[in-house]
């Protein structure tokens, strides 16, 4: 009996794999590396102490999903693997519809195929789009603004439909953002090339390898101006994972989205003090122009998630802070050093 993960060497895949580990389940790891370290596979294995597989493929590929089923004893699922970035995916749509659409229809076929039927699969906050009341719950209208929004939004229909007619359970985590890192300091996130997000932006400032952050836009009807998100710890997030593979184990029938946040809006300025306690750095920043498609503020209705899950998280923004300075000034290079 094992647990497939897919994209199990990114961010949030790497650590929920710690945490399946820790948890008693035998993972398997799939991964094309595209955005992702084997040494992150490396830390999981060390930090779970348990069995951890490993294969390195590519997940639109279906006969090699096929062969990853065949191959292990597969009994549930969890789906990461995806692209990400949102403004990425406005200049290059059809790659991620290819890749984030394709990758999920082999693996729903594949476990269909070999009668597993319990799935959690990666969703996002930017499925409510604009959020007209807050804090914002599942219910709320969804809308979502990037050709990356979309595959989540389309993902979750796809999902939907499949469990409404075939021997398929799931639950859809719509996570906030995502941020911190293992506590060990081994395990963290790894952007390519230039982040897109505020956190690791952030931390590049505290270290020195950037002179200053840029703060987009002061003038957003929030507490101070700046954009308000609903920051969840990443341990935080992996155990969300466990807790909903729990609840499908347990006899849940259906598929259902489900929030996965803090319930507690901060600010980029707050965010920015949160990050000054923690690593003791100035962080200069500036105020420039609004980003194009944010949103002015956003956070998570949580009772869905306490009352299905049986969690919440139990991490704060200055533990957020903490860890991801930990990892991030003992691997200011990601996993290439
Ligand atoms: N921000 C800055 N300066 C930066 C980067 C970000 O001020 O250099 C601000 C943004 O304007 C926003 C906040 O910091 O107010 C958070 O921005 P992020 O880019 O870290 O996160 P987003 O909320 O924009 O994006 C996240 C996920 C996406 C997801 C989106 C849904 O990273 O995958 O939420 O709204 F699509």
């Amino acid at each position: 009996m094992a647990v497939l993960v897919a994209g199990g060497a990114g961010y949030i895949g790497s650590h929920t794999a710690v945490a399946l580990g820790e948890a008693g389940r035998d993972v398997v790891i799939v991964d094309n590396f595209v955005n992702s370290s084997r040494r992150a596979v490396d830390a999981v294995r060390v930090l779970s102490g348990a069995e951890v597989a490993l294969v390195e493929t590519d997940l639109c590929d279906g006969d090699a999903v096929r062969r990853v089923f065949a191959q292990h004893p597969i009994t549930e699922v969890v789906h990461f693997a995806a692209h990400k970035a949102v403004a990425e995916s406005v200049g290059e749509p059809l790659a991620y519809y290819r890749n984030n659409l394709d990758s999920l229809l082999g693996l729903l076929e594949a476990m269909l195929d070999n009668g597993v039927h319990r799935l959690v699969h990666s969703s996002s906050c930017t499925v409510y789009g604009q959020p007209e009341a807050l804090p914002v719950s599942e219910s709320a209208p969804l809308g979502a603004e990037s050709p990356y929004g979309r595959t989540k939004l389309m993902g979750e229909q796809i999902i939907t439909d499949v469990c409404a007619v075939r021997p398929m359970d799931a639950m859809m985590l719509r996570y906030f953002n995502p941020v911190g890192a293992h506590p060990s300091g081994t395990l963290g996130e790894d952007p390519n090339d230039v982040p897109n997000n505020l956190v690791p932006l952030v931390m590049e400032v505290a270290c020195g390898r950037r002179e200053t952050l840029q703060v987009f836009g002061d003038d957003y009807d929030t507490v101070d101006g700046s954009g308000v998100r609903d920051y969840i710890h990443v341990v935080d997030l992996a155990e969300a994972h466990v807790a909903a593979l729990d609840v499908l184990a347990g006899g849940y029938r259906g598929a259902v989205a489900v929030n996965v946040g803090t319930g507690a809006g901060t600010s980029v300025l707050e965010l920015i003090e949160a990050a000054r306690r923690a690593t003791g750095a100035a962080i200069p920043f500036e105020v420039c122009e609004r980003r194009a498609g944010d949103v002015a503020k956003i956070w998570a209705a949580t009772d869905l998630a306490a009352g299905l899950l049986g969690w919440q998280a139990t991490r704060n923004i200055d533990d957020m802070m903490a860890d991801h300075w930990h990892w991030q000034r003992h691997h200011p290079d990601g996993y290439r050093r």
